[in-house]
């Protein structure tokens, strides 16, 4: 069973995921920490408590940060364009949900679950890694404590999505991957290499709907216009970024990794572009030395994580 804090920033492929997390018989779901990202905290957090109610989530929702760990940058606009005005594809989730957030903010929240759990936590972040950061700010010596940290985010050999350079999670909190990247813990990082090519036809979301009851119906609705969004960047359907790191927790076998330290470039033009020195490479002295390597995604058996993922879905009763 793996133990698993879910950093979220629902976001329409972060809901998939969430559903996911919650179906899998393999793993225990412990919390789910919210993240700015998609939109404001205000409404990633109403709409993390949103799917934990409609989808009998019991796992608790702790909010976290609104602003980049480095408090001088730039607020860009939320993408509504993506993910709709309410963060989930605007099928006007109420504003009131009738459950609260755990009293932590979600940095707190992680910091004590990892604590009593030490070795156990896997932590799959799919937003900005700002709760992430300051987890490791307040107490750098969970790095030791967690079992591994899995992420949506980057692109090392593909172009970005936000600038030709760098991907959203990534672009969002630069500062705050570099340190998450570069700290002494176990991380892999599914990014758009991988991500890009994994995506779900119109016609798979329709027969899990069909088959998976309410909460996938549920799924479905607020999917379109996140669909719609991506006619023409795919030939048809959704790409599935934050449920493929999910996935990777409980089938690795699925994906090939690359080893190395990675860096996140921080300011001008490449702001936000992750880069990894392969291990074995030579180079003279760079910034990427005497790091710890981690695990850049570079395949994936896309069509082996499209039916995991069916599967565990339509599951979902
Ligand atoms: C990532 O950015 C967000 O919009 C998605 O939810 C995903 O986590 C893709 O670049
Ligand atoms: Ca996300």
């Amino acid at each position: 069973m793996h133990k698993v804090i879910f950093d979220t920033d629902p976001g329409v492929d972060d809901a998939m995921a969430l559903l996911f997390l919650h179906q899998h018989p393999e793993i225990d779901l412990v919390g789910v920490t919210s993240v700015f990202g998609n939109a404001a905290i205000e409404t990633t957090t109403r709409n993390a408590l949103f799917l934990k109610r409609e989808w009998e989530i019991p796992a608790p929702v702790a909010r976290g940060a609104n602003e980049t760990i480095d408090p001088h940058r730039p607020h860009a606009p939320w993408p509504t364009f993506i993910h709709g005005d309410d963060g989930l594809g605007n099928i006007n989730v109420p504003d009131d949900i009738g459950l609260s957030a755990d009293p932590r903010p979600a940095h707190r929240f992680i910091i004590d679950m990892v604590r009593a759990h030490p070795g156990e936590i896997t932590l799959v972040a799919v937003g900005r890694m700002t709760n992430l950061a300051n987890a490791l700010g307040e107490a750098p010596e969970i790095a030791g404590l967690v079992k591994s940290v899995v992420i949506m985010g980057g692109a090392f050999d593909v172009p970005g999505n936000v600038t030709p350079a760098a991907e959203a999670n990534i672009h969002g909190d630069p500062e705050a991957a570099d340190r998450v990247f570069t700290a002494p813990w176990p991380v892999v990082v599914i990014g758009l290499d991988v991500t890009m090519q994994t995506v779900m036809t119109r016609s798979q979301l329709a027969d899990i709907a069909k088959a998976g009851g309410k909460r996938a119906e549920l799924l479905s609705d607020l999917s379109q216009f996140y669909i719609d969004f991506y006619e023409g960047l795919v030939d048809d359907g959704m790409v599935v970024h934050d449920s493929c790191a999910c996935v990777y927790v409980v089938a690795p076998e699925l994906f090939t990794l690359r080893s190395g330290a990675m860096r996140v470039v921080c300011g001008g033009i490449a702001d936000g572009q992750t880069i990894q020195k392969p291990d074995g490479r030579k180079f003279p002295p760079s910034h990427w030395d005497n790091l710890p390597s981690q695990q850049a995604a570079i395949g994936i058996d896309a069509k082996a994580v499209l039916d995991l993922i069916h599967k565990t879905l339509v599951n979902a009763g």
